[in-house]
């Protein structure tokens, strides 16, 4: 069953073409990753499937119903979340109060709130760190926070924006023990942008590569591995950099 659908988008800003003529769907239950060089357009695509963007061109659809003039709060209530490639929790509050805070999206009561936020964080192994004031809280548990907050909306569609970046190992680790579990126990279907090539290599089903907003290469891990366009595509940034 295709959940979200996203047929032959671009998004213009001014002159630079961030987007060109992009389709591709994303199928219940699936980890699907976006990869691509730096600028290829990823994060562009999560701001238009999201609704912070609407598309200069084509159309996104949730479950058939074309959502593309939607906003980010109205595409949440529809059960899709997002989170931030700089991680953003509200910093002057308790880990608590922030996934707290988002679980308001689904109640409005706040013993419920409440309630919705002790699971996630417990499901995220935030649990411990409760108390703590968020911009106190280490890089890999800041990013895990963002998670957290996206699951306590009870998405049915996760966008992760480079949710493994500046992680080290252990930490690494971690996050992908939680992204396979929020997919196994949670039934939640993945959209995951990252630039850890063994990562996403290792937790997608199938790959969708951007270079220059342009959709090159589409296919399971090992073909993607294998694809010379793409691998020229990741050679020409090395090159670059
Ligand atoms: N709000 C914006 N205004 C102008 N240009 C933007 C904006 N957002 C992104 N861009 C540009 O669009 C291109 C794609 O950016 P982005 O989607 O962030 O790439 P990625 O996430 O793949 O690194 C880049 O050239 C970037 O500078
Ligand atoms: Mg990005």
């Amino acid at each position: 069953m295709t959940l979200i659908e996203v047929k032959n988008v671009s998004k213009q800003f001014g002159g630079l073409a961030a987007l060109t003529d992009v389709s591709f769907v994303l199928n219940k239950g699936e980890i699907l990753g976006l990869i691509g060089p730096n600028g290829a357009g990823k994060t562009t695509m999560f701001n238009i499937v999201n609704g912070f963007y609407p598309p200069t061109k084509g159309d996104v659809f949730l479950k058939g119903q074309r959502v593309s003039h939607l906003k980010p709060h109205t595409l949440c209530k529809l059960g899709v979340a997002r989170t931030f490639q700089v991680v953003r929790p509200l910093q002057r509050m308790t880990t608590l109060d922030n996934v707290i805070t988002s679980a308001f999206i689904r109640t409005k009561s706040k013993s419920h709130a409440e309630e919705i936020a002790i699971e996630i964080l417990k499901f995220t192994g935030l649990y411990d760190d409760r108390m703590v004031i968020s911009k106190g809280l280490p890089l890999g548990k800041r990013k895990r926070l963002e998670i957290a907050r996206a699951l306590a909306t009870h998405p049915e569609i996760l966008l992760l924006d480079e949710s493994f970046a500046g992680l080290n190992p252990t930490e690494i680790n971690d996050q992908i023990q939680i992204v396979k579990k929020i997919r196994t126990e949670k039934e939640i279907t993945i959209l995951i942008i990252e630039h850890h090539m063994k990562v996403i290599m290792s937790i997608s089903d199938r790959i969708v590569v951007l270079n220059y907003g342009q959709k090159i290469a589409e296919g399971t891990p090992a073909e993607i591995g294998h694809n010379p366009i793409v691998i020229e595509a990741y050679l020409g940034e090395e090159h670059s950099a």
